[in-house]
């Protein structure tokens, strides 16, 4: 039986980056991934890589040029006479920036001297792992099913949509966020169950391709774990951008007719009927842990499926780990990356940690929105003192000149201590900007440290500059602030 130093179960941006710290530590490393493509090939890089982030992001690349193109030029003095959709060039695209990608995981995996199963694993007891091969080019291996052992098991298997009951999904008509990367034709009016960030990601890519875009919610709040004031602001903007949301919707059923979906929904004790060509569910995901273990491993998750661990990702076995989306905390890539050095580190014998109040979360709609620590809602809750500066955008020189004036960002700081505790962004490029407010934050910056720093101009950097700059009531392109 093969005996390795980690196999890592899952290659996802969790499992991936724990496979890849474990091996430039020496460590003799084994990652067993499912992901293959429409070849047969294996196709590391999980959901993230091949049907989560970066599909998404490219879409949202090519819909908003073809929005600009339609309505952005003018004012620049270009003129632009027919701009059409050649939507299967886009979607080649699209896979195209996929391939790349999954070929580079592959290739560091290589040239990292991990082995590369592509299959299923299924941890069977602390040290030992079964792995069902699925991959062509498994041939050359004897055997479809073998048993391999580990001193370490790192299991990352991710998540995958979750479903409502009352919902089936269908062929084509009711789908996932997996098929609304990949419609082959731009759907007349699109509904999308839930308005949470993969709603308004994809909703704003099939908006901008044409599409009318309605979200069913239900709760009475638009993302309620974001700063409200930012939250109304970027609800009425998307508004007026054109997707349609109805709020404290309780969706009763859906039906096909006619080629087409009835969504049957409660909203205020009434009840009401829209009909729809495609609708897509986005109610959130679920860690993707049924098949991962046998229960004679006695592996512990909660009652959600969440695999339990503490705060070093160790579960209630010894020598036996989790991480990423399978594992409590928010579902985003780069909190799986950062767990996965973490662990690997751990088992490389050295000391490591996740920061978990420094996380940073985007939603890369236009404008973005970007936060990271604490809401002014949390720090009412914990009775925190705090300071607030804000800035807007249309009062920054970049923002004027690249004509993306819209939104703000807001900086909250200990009122004693001056120390940074939250950054809300709501703007132009925030998915950029809010690296600089995670580094002050790793760093226990005060707003005056900020206010000290030097900023390039003009940039939009300047925005969250001002900002800090406001906390203190210092602002200098700002009429209400005062200069102490
Ligand atoms: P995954 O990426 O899900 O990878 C798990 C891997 O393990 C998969 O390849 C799976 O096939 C494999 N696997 C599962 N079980 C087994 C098994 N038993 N044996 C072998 N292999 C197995 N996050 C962001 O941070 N930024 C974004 O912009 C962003 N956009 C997103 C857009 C969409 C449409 C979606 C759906 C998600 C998005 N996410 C984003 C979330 C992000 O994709 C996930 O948080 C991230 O992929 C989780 O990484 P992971 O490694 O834990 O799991
Ligand atoms: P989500 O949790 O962001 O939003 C789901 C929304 O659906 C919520 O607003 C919820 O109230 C609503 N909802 C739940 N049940 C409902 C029902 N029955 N009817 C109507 N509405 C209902 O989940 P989403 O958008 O599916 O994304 C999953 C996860 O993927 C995110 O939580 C995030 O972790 C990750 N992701 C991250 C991105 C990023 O970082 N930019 C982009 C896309 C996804």
């Amino acid at each position: 039986m093969k005996h390795y130093d980690v196999i890592v179960i899952g290659g996802g941006p969790a499992g991936y980056v724990a496979a890849i710290r474990c091996a430039q530590q020496g460590l003799k490393t084994a990652c067993i991934d499912s992901g293959v493509n429409d070849k047969g090939e294996a196709s590391p890089g999980g959901t993230c890589l091949n049907v989560g982030c970066i599909p998404s992001k490219a879409l949202l690349e090519s819909s908003g040029l073809f929005e600009r193109c339609q309505h952005d030029t003018a004012v620049h003095g270009i003129k632009i006479s027919k701009v059409t959709l050649d939507l299967a060039i886009l979607m080649q695209r699209k896979q195209q920036v996929v391939n790349d990608l999954t070929s580079g995981v592959n290739a560091l995996i290589k040239i990292n001297g991990i082995d590369l199963y592509t299959g299923l694993g299924k941890l069977l007891a602390e040290n030992k792992v079964e792995v069902t091969l699925t991959h062509k080019n498994t041939k050359t291996r004897n055997a479809t099913k073998e048993e391999i052992t580990a001193t370490d098991i790192i299991l990352a298997p991710g998540s995958v949509p979750r479903a409502i009951d009352n919902i089936p999904y269908t062929d084509d008509k009711i789908v996932d966020s997996t098929a609304a990367l990949s419609f082959d034709k731009v759907p007349k009016r699109l509904a999308i169950i839930g308005a949470g960030i993969i709603g308004l990601e994809l909703g704003s890519v099939w908006r901008r391709l044409g599409a009318e875009v309605t979200l069913f919610e239900a709760s009475k709040d638009f993302l309620p774990a974001v700063d409200q004031a930012i939250a109304k602001q970027a609800c009425k903007i998307f508004t007026q951008q054109g997707l349609t949301f109805s709020f404290a919707c309780q969706i009763k059923s859906t039906e096909i007719k006619n080629n087409k979906v009835i969504i049957n929904y409660t909203q205020a004790d009434k009840e009401n009927s829209e009909t729809f060509d495609k609708v897509f569910v986005a109610v959130g995901r679920s860690p993707n842990t049924k098949n991962v273990f046998d229960p004679a491993s006695r592996l512990i998750c909660d009652e959600y499926g969440f695999i339990k661990v503490d705060e070093q990702c160790r579960t209630n076995l010894a020598h036996v780990y989790a991480i990423g989306d399978a594992v409590r905390g928010p579902m985003l890539a780069h909190k799986g990356e950062e767990e996965g050095a973490m662990v690997a580190d751990l088992i490389a014998g050295h000391f490591a940690r996740v920061n978990y109040e420094t996380i940073p979360f985007v939603v890369y709609t236009e404008p973005e929105i970007a936060w990271c620590g604490k809401t002014e809602q949390q720090l009412k809750s914990d009775n925190i003192d705090y300071k607030i500066g804000t800035f807007s955008f249309a009062s920054n020189g970049r923002a004027r000149a690249m004509g993306q004036t819209q939104g703000l960002i807001k900086t909250l700081a200990d009122a004693k201590t001056d120390r940074i505790l939250g950054v809300h962004m709501f703007g132009s490029h925030a998915s950029e900007l809010i690296s600089q407010a995670v580094v002050a934050m790793e760093f226990n910056s005060s707003s005056e440290d900020l206010a000290m720093t030097m900023f390039a101009h003009p940039s939009l950097s300047e925005v969250f500059h001002e900002s800090a700059m406001d906390v203190l009531d210092r602002a200098i392109h700002k009429a209400k602030a005062k200069k102490i």
